[in-house]
């Protein structure tokens, strides 16, 4: 599948900055404790969710799960985040849930192994979600044949009243694209280009009518779980393209006082919150993971964003993770038989920037809407904090956002997949040492594909090291060496 690209195709290269000795970094910003919470971090940083494709199909910790996250809490970050975790009980792929007690002892088994790896220094969250179905696209033939329903407005169109459905079809079948796309509502013209997409607008669909009555009771089951495993804390995914941020979207237009004004839109989150908040109880850590900016048309601002923020931490959470864009909305097409990818349009770019850029470059697109939500919190009496992400791969990005006031917590993503001990490496003075991330998105397109995701920089380093670990098609390290 084809990604977007900044068209300036300005090739950027990490920073080339002196490292703090270990001295430095001890009187550092970033490696001061901070309280999210009942918690206190050792230090204000962050391995933000990475979905990594190593649960089994029935969505359940393995072998590689543990391994992966064992290899990140040996580096010591301040806090790491268990990947997207599916809060339903529904078959979703190797994708790791938590939507029943059987998932319980697999998880558990997880925040042992991290607890030990890190002797207790790393706290561990675990970012529970929700998302609609996604089909892949279908061929035309199949599409026509099979899932568009036959309406009126197809036979008006064709001139064939009264005509069974198949002669519908059939014709349709004969119609040039053009044609076609006339013939078709936008919709079933975008299942037909890009695959078929639930939305939270479809309250036609009983099940997504009722999502206000449904997900308040599976976030709290899940964030229950979640603390029973033993997790430190939980955030709530309410970024990117999946089922809360669409709640939270300027392009959610329901009608039943869950969508429309940004009070209505905000409405859902809060009530997921609520429920959260009530299973856990009020010492238990939990924040969530939400949008600076949607970067589509017509999609949410930053105002929204800070507002959405400030009502949030009011209700009592107690941290504010920001991500930004990632939608479904702007994707590019995927192949037929494949499945629409948020990260592949220009809002995907925004949340995953790579080296090749515009004039404002890869690192740091978040920081300024970062800065206006802090400032926005703080304006309002809160002192809840903010993490950031973006780009971010050097100390000296890191320390100074913390020092200008732009962030509370600083998240490094592809950096520490990169390379795990950057946190160790920094705080002990050895930053030179540091395998610095080349923004290359050799990882996101794995992810994108569903396979292993690795990092080029030392997926095929001593592949005869005794016990390494192969990815399924072995020719790749699944854990930095
Ligand atoms: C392979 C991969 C998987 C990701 N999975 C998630 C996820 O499960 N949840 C999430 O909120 N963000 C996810 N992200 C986005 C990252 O958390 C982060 O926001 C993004 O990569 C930008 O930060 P960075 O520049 O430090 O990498 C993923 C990113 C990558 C590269
Ligand atoms: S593959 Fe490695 S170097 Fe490339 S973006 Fe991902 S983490 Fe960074």
């Amino acid at each position: 599948m084809a990604t977007w690209r900044p068209p300036e195709r300005i090739k950027y290269a990490p920073l080339q900055a002196p490292w703090p000795d270990a001295r430095e970094a001890a009187q550092s910003r970033l490696f001061t404790p901070i309280k999210v919470g009942a918690l206190t971090l050792a230090s204000r940083t962050w391995v933000p969710a990475m979905v990594p494709w190593r649960a089994s199909e029935e969505g359940e910790v393995t072998p590689d799960v543990l391994a992966w996250y064992e290899r990140f809490a040996r580096g010591r970050p301040g806090a790491l985040v268990v990947e997207a975790t599916g809060v339903r009980d529904v078959p979703s792929g190797p994708l790791l849930r938590i939507g029943h007690d059987r998932f319980l002892p697999g998880l558990w088994e997880l925040t042992e192994r991290v607890r030990c790896a890190s002797q207790g220094e790393t706290k561990l969250f675990i970012q529970i979600i929700d998302f609609l179905n996604v089909r892949r696209r279908p061929t035309r033939e199949k599409f026509l044949q099979r899932h568009l329903l036959i309406t009126d407005r197809h036979r008006e169109f064709l001139r064939l009243a009264d005509m069974p459905e198949d002669a519908v079809r059939a014709a349709l079948a004969q119609l040039d694209d053009d044609q076609l796309q006339q013939a078709l509502t936008a919709r079933d013209w975008e299942s037909l280009q890009k695959g078929f997409r639930e939305r939270v607008t479809d309250v036609e669909v009983p099940a997504v009518r009722d999502l206000p009555k449904t997900l308040p009771g599976s976030f709290a089951a899940a964030a229950g779980r979640a603390k029973r495993a033993g997790f430190d804390g939980v955030e709530l995914h309410y970024a990117h393209a999946y089922t809360m941020a669409s709640f939270l979207s300027a392009l959610n237009t329901r009608g039943d006082g869950y969508g429309g004004a940004r009070e209505q839109r905000v409405r859902l989150p809060l009530e997921v919150y609520a429920a959260v908040r009530a299973a856990v109880g009020a010492d238990y850590t939990v924040g969530c993971r939400l949008l600076s900016e949607d970067c589509i048309d017509n999609g949410s601002s930053v105002e929204d964003a800070e507002y959405f923020s400030c009502r949030f931490a009011s209700a009592g959470m107690d941290f504010i993770s920001l991500s930004r864009g990632g939608k479904f909305e702007d994707a590019m097409q995927p192949k037929v038989g494949e499945a629409v990818y948020p990260y592949t349009g220009r809002s995907g770019y925004e949340c995953m920037p790579s080296y090749y850029s515009d004039a404002k470059g890869p690192f740091g697109r978040n920081l300024e809407p970062a800065t206006r939500i802090r400032r926005a919190l703080r304006a309002a009496g809160l002192q809840t904090p903010t993490v950031l992400a973006g780009g971010i791969h050097h100390f000296r990005q890191a320390e100074e956002a913390l020092l200008h006031g732009q962030a509370d917590i600083v998240g490094l993503a592809r950096q520490a997949l990169a390379d795990p001990d950057w946190f160790a490496k920094v705080k002990n003075g050895q930053g030179a040492q540091v395998r610095l991330c080349l923004y290359t998105n050799y990882c996101e397109a794995l992810d994108q594909r569903h396979r292993q995701v690795t990092c080029e920089l030392w997926d095929r380093l001593n592949l005869d090291e005794p016990g390494v670990m192969l990815s399924s098609d072995g020719k790749r390290r699944l854990i930095p060496p």
